[in-house]
């Protein structure tokens, strides 16, 4: 890639710059851990206008004095990164602070759809370990890095660990009320006709709880291992049950499942679609359909920011940390077959997940 001259041409300069983005590329997480792991967006949503460095230091008591100084580093590159924005001060337009943007209003304490769990749960320790051995993964027999790293699979982690299940289950609830508000405000007609519905794998029951509410004719019942919904309380037609989904899970007219199958290889899908057509058609019913909601890969992706991309980090992320898969269409719909459901539509609904609607 050097010219006659033996000069760097273009493309070797492009292509370096290139293999040393991706190499620091985990600075613009860090970053932002450290950003909420001081509450600078809070502090600066506190303040009601725009707000001077020196104002952001002021502000940080706990600060030590000599490092106060590169508060300014950690703000530069995030406002670079989109988090921050830099807006005229009122009454004197040479100065400038820092103001939020859309995307760190999503990491404020109080906003209901903060994805700052899924932040805190993805740079963890425990879940970034794994990475390490991927590469050893590739040659040896364990089921996922996430075993070779901590020598027993996410659940078993999880069902030892309240610490770690808490940051788990609490950064799956925080994508399930973005997906929530959604899914009982615009797609109503998917729960039309039905008199029961089962949410497996449902997590703490944000999903379920929304359903719930919204349609109090619906008997709503969360499904999850047991250390999960232990000590949760269900209402009126709300309730929680613990267990295994691949040995059995209560009937109802239309299954849910929300994030759940892309944590599971196909043959184990399959399994969970053959119960979960098992579980609806014993209703003796002729609506019964599974619901799923998770993302479908696509080729024009990008139309939503940067989500081509962001749907290959979870599916990496799944590879690593339980053998699971993001799928193509065409995957969805082997899946399907092989588990005996005639017919499916896919609608896109909210961010990067489809509702996908699956019928025996
Ligand atoms: C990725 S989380 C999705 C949670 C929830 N549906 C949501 O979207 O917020 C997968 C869920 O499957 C549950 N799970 C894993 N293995 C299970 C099993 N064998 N039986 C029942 N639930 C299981 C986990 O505890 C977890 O809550």
């Amino acid at each position: 890639m050097g010219n006659a001259n033996g000069e760097l041409d273009n493309e070797l300069v492009q292509a370096h710059a290139h293999v040393l983005n991706h190499v620091f590329i985990f600075i613009s997480s860090m970053s932002l851990k450290c950003a909420l792991d001081l509450g600078i967006p809070d502090i600066i949503q506190n303040h009601g206008k725009p707000m001077t460095i020196t104002e952001l230091v002021d502000a940080q008591p706990m600060l030590n004095s000599t490092k106060a100084c590169n508060i300014y580093r950690l703000m530069r590159i995030l406002a670079h990164s989109g988090f921050f924005a830099h807006q005229k001060l009122d009454g004197d337009a040479q100065k400038e602070g820092y103001v939020l943007t859309n995307s760190s209003r999503l990491l404020l304490k109080n906003n209901t759809l903060s994805i700052t769990p899924t932040l805190k749960a993805a740079i963890d320790p425990i879940f970034t370990k794994p990475w390490n051995f991927l590469g050893a993964w590739f040659q040896n027999d364990d089921r996922t890095p996430f075993e070779t790293a901590h020598g027993k699979i996410l659940w078993d982690y999880c069902s030892q660990d309240p610490q770690l299940s808490d940051l788990f289950n609490e950064s799956q609830a925080c994508d399930s009320r973005l997906v929530t508000s959604f899914l009982v405000d615009k797609c109503k007609g998917v729960f039309e006709g039905l008199n029961s519905l089962v949410d497996v794998g449902g997590g703490i029951g944000i999903v379920g709880k929304a359903i719930a509410d919204v349609f109090p004719h619906l008997e709503c019942t969360v499904f999850d291992l047991p250390h999960v919904v232990a000590g949760l309380q269900g209402s009126k037609n709300l309730k929680y049950v613990g267990g295994d989904m691949f040995k059995t899970f209560p009937t109802a007219d239309a299954i849910l499942l929300k994030m759940v199958l892309h944590d599971w290889n196909d043959e184990e899908c399959v399994t969970i679609l053959k119960r979960c057509k098992e579980a609806i058609s014993s209703r003796d019913n002729v609506g019964g359909k599974v619901i799923i909601i998770e993302m479908v890969l696509r080729e024009d992706d990008d139309q939503v920011f940067k989500s081509s991309e962001t749907k290959l980090f979870f599916d990496m992320e799944m590879l690593v940390l339980v053998n699971g898969k993001e799928r193509l269409e065409e995957e969805w719909n082997k899946l399907f077959l092989a588990a005996g459901f005639s017919h499916y539509k896919i609608t896109p609904i909210v961010g990067l997940k489809s509702l996908i609607e699956v019928y025996p």
